[in-house]
C-alpha cells in the first residue's frame, strides 16, 4: 500500500502535512481503498451538536474492499488462519477466494431470511471462522452488525439486542475456550424471551452439542448455505451509513452502542493496520482478542484484510492447554505480528519463563500491546523473552470510541520507552487540558487526555441517544473529544498513559462502568440497601472490582450472601464483572448532598488508609473508620 510509512523522518513529515490539512491529508490516504463512487467533500465538522462527516457523497462497500479488490492478486493467498481451542484440533486455513465465497453465501442466507441494509443484526458467537464470515456478510449487504462478546450474560445480551432492536442473532451450538464450554444456543434462548424484535436466529455447527432449535425462528448455517447461491453483489453503502454497533460501558448507567460508519472507519483501519504493524505482504499477523471487542473489529478483521494480510484467529486462551501455548502457535504458523494485552503478558509471567524459552520465536517482527497501561515489568519480560530484545514493542492506546489505534509506535520505526503508548498517529492531535480545560502545551506535563480535530474513525453517535454522545464525550470540555483518560507528555513529546479518570474500570482489558454493577448488586433489594463499587490494582489483572455493600438486615452468613451477590452480577452482566471483593458496611462515606466520595473508596481498596484526605465534611465521617478496620 502506498500509505505506509517506512522511516520516523516520514512519519515526521506525514504527521505535520495531517496536522496543516486534515481533509486533504486523509482525501490522500481514502485514494488508496475501492470507492464505488467518490466522495464531494472530504470533511465537514463540528464539535458542538457534534457532527462529523468524512467522505460524504462516497460509496462504498468495505467488503470489496477487504475481499474482492483482493482476488486478482491474492485469490490464492490465505486470509484467515484459524487455530483451535484444543492443539489437537486441526486447524483451519482460508484462501482469499475461499474466505469471499463464504462470506457471499452467508451473505446470501441472511438475504433469504430477510435481511436488509440497514437491519441491526446481533452476532453471540464462539471465535470460530463462521464469526468473521457472519461479520463480513452483515456488511456486504449493509446490515448493521453488534457483536456482543460471548461470555456476556442472556440479560447483557438481551440488553443489547433490544437497545438497537436487532432482527437477527447470530449464533453456534456451544463454545469452548480453554477447560470451559460454555452452552452459547441455550443462552441466546435464555436472551431471546425478553426479546421480541428477533425473527431469526442462524446458528453454527461448533460442538455438536444437542440444542433447542425453535421452529420457524432458528436455522442451522449448514444447511442454509446448501440453499443459496455463491455470489452476493456487494450493497452500495454512503460513506457515513452505519457499519457497526459495539456496546461499551461508561461512566453513568447501561452500556451505550457506539456507532461507526463505512468510510472513515475503513479509511482509517486500513492506515493504522499497516503503519502500526509494519506489515508486509507475506507476513503472518496475529491479535490474540476476541472480536467481540473492537480490537478485534479492527485489528483481527477489517484492518488485516483490508491490506490484503493474513490474519491469525484464536480460539482459546493463553493458558490452555498449558502456558507456552502462545509461543506454540507463533512458532506453528511462523507468525511475524503478535498483538496480546498486558493482563495475557502477566498471566504468563506469573508461570515463569521455561514455557517461553524452549520456543525460538524466530519469525517475530514487531509486538503489539492493548487494552491498559503496560507496566515495567510486564514490558520487559515481554521483550526480553518473548521479543528476544530484538522486536520492537508497540503500545497502542486507543478506544471503542476511536475505532482504530491513536497513539502507539509505527513497528521499529519509532523510538520507544517503556510505558509510554509514544506519539499519535498522523491525523491524530491530542492535547493535555487542565481542570479548567485549558490546553496545557508545554512538556514533562500531566493532564486530561483529550483530542481537538476529527479523525476518519472517530464514533459518530452512541445508538439511539445522541444527547447521550455529546454529554459524554463532547460536553465536559467544550471544542474537545475527551477520552476519559489521564496522561503525562514527557519531554520529548511522547504519551504516557495513565489511566482512566471517571468511574470506569478496567479488569483484564475489560471496560465496566462502576454504575452497572452496583445496578446488578442493587437488584438483590431483599438483601442489599446500597452500593459502591471501585477498581483497585491487581497483579495480573491490571484492576480489578472492590464492593462496599450495605445490607438491609444484619449479616449472619457473610459467604451465602456474597456468593449471591456474585450470582446477581454475573447474571446480569457475566463472569467477567465478578467482583474480587465484597465488604460489608453500614454506610458509605457521602457529602453533604448525598455524593459518594469514591475517592475515599479507592485509596482504602488500594490499601493505602494514610493519606485519605479531609473527611471532616462528610456527613458522617466516622463511617470512614469502620471501613477501614474492615478493609479485606
Ligand atoms: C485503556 C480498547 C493504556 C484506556 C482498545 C482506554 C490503554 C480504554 C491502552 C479503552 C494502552 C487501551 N495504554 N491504556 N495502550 N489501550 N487503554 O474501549 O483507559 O475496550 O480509555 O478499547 O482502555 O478500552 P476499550
Amino acid at each position: 500500500m502506498s500509505y505506509r510509512i517506512n522511516s520516523f523522518e516520514e512519519y515526521k513529515s506525514e504527521y505535520q502535512k495531517s496536522i496543516d490539512d486534515p481533509a486533504e491529508f486523509w482525501a490522500g490516504i481514502a485514494e488508496n481503498f475501492l470507492w464505488q463512487k467518490k466522495w464531494d467533500t472530504t470533511l465537514e465538522w463540528e464539535f458542538e451538536t457534534p457532527k462529523v462527516e468524512w467522505f460524504k457523497g462516497g460509496k462504498l462497500n468495505i467488503t470489496e474492499n477487504c475481499l474482492d479488490r483482493h482476488l486478482e492478486k491474492r485469490g490464492n493467498k490465505l486470509a484467515l488462519i484459524w487455530e483451535p481451542n484444543d492443539p489437537k484440533e486441526r486447524f483451519v486455513r482460508l484462501t482469499y477466494r475461499e474466505l469471499h465465497e463464504e462470506v457471499c453465501k452467508y451473505a446470501n442466507v441472511l438475504k433469504k431470511h430477510g435481511a436488509k441494509k440497514g437491519d441491526r443484526i446481533a452476532l453471540y458467537m464462539p471465535m470460530i471462522p463462521d464469526l468473521a464470515i457472519a461479520v463480513m456478510a452483515c456488511a456486504r449487504i449493509g446490515a448493521v452488525h453488534t457483536v456482543v462478546f460471548a461470555g456476556f450474560s442472556a440479560s447483557a445480551l438481551a440488553d443489547r439486542i433490544n437497545d438497537c432492536q436487532c432482527k437477527m442473532v447470530l449464533t453456534a451450538d456451544g463454545l469452548y475456550r480453554g477447560t470451559k464450554e460454555i452452552p452459547v444456543k441455550a443462552v441466546v434462548n435464555e436472551a431471546l424471551k425478553e426479546c421480541t424484535s428477533v425473527e431469526t436466529v442462524i446458528v453454527s455447527e461448533r460442538t455438536q452439542w444437542n440444542v433447542k432449535m425453535e421452529e420457524g425462528r432458528d436455522f442451522w448455517l449448514h444447511q442454509e448455505v446448501e440453499t443459496v447461491d455463491k455470489n452476493c453483489p456487494a450493497e452500495p453503502m454512503d460513506a457515513e451509513d452505519m457499519l457497526f454497533i459495539l456496546y461499551t460501558s461508561g461512566s453513568t448507567g447501561k452500556p451505550k452502542g457506539v456507532v461507526h460508519t463505512c468510510g472513515g472507519y475503513m479509511v482509517y483501519a486500513g492506515y493504522s493496520f499497516a503503519n502500526v504493524f509494519q506489515y508486509d505482504e507475506s507476513d503472518i499477523y496475529w491479535c490474540t482478542a476476541d472480536i467481540g471487542w473492537i480490537t478485534g473489529h479492527t485489528y483481527i478483521l477489517y484492518g488485516p484484510l483490508l491490506n490484503g494480510a493474513t490474519t491469525l484467529m484464536f480460539e482459546g486462551v493463553p493458558t490452555y492447554p498449558g502456558p507456552g501455548r502462545f509461543w506454540q502457535v507463533i512458532d506453528k504458523h511462523g507468525v511475524n505480528q503478535f498483538y496480546t494485552a498486558p493482563t495475557a503478558i502477566r498471566a504468563l509471567m506469573a508461570c515463569g519463563e521455561d514455557h517461553v524459552l524452549s520456543y525460538g520465536l524466530y519469525s517475530l517482527k514487531v509486538l503489539g500491546s492493548v487494552g491498559e497501561p503496560i507496566n515495567q515489568e510486564a514490558w520487559e519480560w515481554y521483550h526480553i523473552h518473548v521479543g528476544k530484545e530484538k522486536s520492537p514493542i508497540v503500545d497502542t492506546w486507543w478506544q471503542t470510541e476511536t475505532g482504530g489505534i491513536m497513539i502507539s509506535g509505527l513497528g521499529g520505526l519509532s523510538p520507544m520507552n517503556p510505558t509510554h503508548a509514544g506519539y499519535p498517529l498522523p491525523g491524530i492531535q491530542p492535547v493535555l487540558l487542565d481542570q479548567e480545560g485549558k490546553e496545557i502545551t508545554e512538556n514533562g506535563v500531566e493532564g486530561y487526555l483529550a483530542i481537538k480535530h476529527p479523525w476518519p474513525s472517530i464514533l459518530r453517535t452512541t445508538y439511539g441517544d445522541h444527547e447521550r454522545c455529546k454529554n459524554t464525550y463532547f460536553n465536559t470540555y467544550k471544542g474537545y473529544y475527551f477520552t476519559g483518560d489521564g496522561a503525562k507528555r514527557d519531554e520529548n513529546g511522547m504519551y504516557r498513559i495513565i489511566g482512566r479518570v471517571d468511574d470506569v474500570i478496567n479488569v483484564s482489558g475489560h471496560r465496566f462502568g462502576t454504575a452497572e454493577i452496583e445496578n446488578a448488586i442493587n437488584s438483590l433489594d431483599e438483601i442489599v440497601s446500597e452500593s459502591a463499587v471501585v477498581g483497585y490494582p491487581h497483579d495480573i489483572k491490571g484492576q480489578a472490582i472492590y464492593a462496599y455493600v450495605i445490607t438491609n438486615k444484619p449479616v449472619e452468613t457473610p459467604d451465602k450472601i456474597r456468593a449471591e451477590i456474585i450470582e446477581a452480577v454475573v447474571g446480569e452482566i457475566g463472569k467477567i464483572a465478578k467482583p474480587e471483593k465484597i465488604q460489608f458496611v453500614s454506610g458509605l462515606p457521602k457529602t453533604r448532598s448525598g455524593k459518594i466520595m469514591r475517592r475515599i473508596l479507592r485509596k482504602i481498596a488500594e490499601g493505602d488508609t494514610s493519606s485519605l484526605g479531609d473527611t471532616s465534611t462528610l456527613l458522617d465521617p466516622d463511617v470512614v473508620d469502620e471501613i477501614k478496620e474492615g478493609a479485606l
